[in-house]
């Protein structure tokens, strides 16, 4: 059976398959252009998203939207969602049980979407993603290619909260992003 956007959205509002279920407030589906070339993963939903069921729209949203706007990109153009969810308690790293239980609903995000290019939002991302020893510190801004995508990762935008110094760091990444996706339409070979 080929599911839909709305068949995703569903399931994950109704999900049970982990003991985040009973302790969120509301789950966050992904959000975007369903069209998108650029998609962006980050780790589980804060606080702020787990109230209002949307991504990225607390103090990390605020970075990410500057980091957008400093690089040309607007959320309208991209798509962005989570490995969880489902908000994890006190903003602790996912668990891998809840990992598992989730990554099929990004599988089929990504499926849908067929994106050109995925960034992964800090290490929790990257090492799921990308590589499981995956350093970000290191390898941020670098490129591996898997079938018909590009994949970088870059600092979380919560890393720049703790760090302001990182803030130049990631725009640099942002940028070569947004080069990569002229790039990707320039010359299509991937
Ligand atoms: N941090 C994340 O990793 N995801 C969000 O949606 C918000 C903050």
């Amino acid at each position: 059976m080929q599911y839909t956007w709305n068949d995703i959205e569903r399931h994950v509002a109704a999900c049970t398959h982990c003991p985040l279920s009973r302790t969120r407030q509301r789950p966050v589906m992904g959000r975007g252009d369903h069209q998108a070339a650029l998609m962006l993963i980050a780790e589980a939903p804060g606080g702020q998203e787990d109230q209002q069921g949307i991504p990225f729209v607390g103090r990390s949203g605020e970075i990410l939207d500057d980091l957008l706007r400093d690089c040309g990109l607007s959320r309208e153009e991209i798509y962005i969602t989570n490995i969880l969810k489902c908000h994890p308690p006190g903003n602790r790293d996912p668990k891998e049980e809840e990992k598992e239980a989730c990554f099929p609903y990004l599988k089929y995000e990504t499926y849908l979407l067929k994106p050109k290019i995925i960034v992964c939002l800090g290490r929790v991302a990257a090492q799921r993603i990308i590589s499981s020893d995956f350093k970000i510190t290191r390898q941020h801004g670098t490129w591996t290619y898997r079938k018909n995508c590009a994949l970088t990762a870059t600092y979380h935008p919560s890393a720049i909260l703790r760090d302001i110094s990182k803030y130049e760091i990631v725009k640099e990444d942002f940028c070569e992003i947004v080069k990569k996706r002229t790039e990707l339409y320039t010359h299509s070979s991937i």
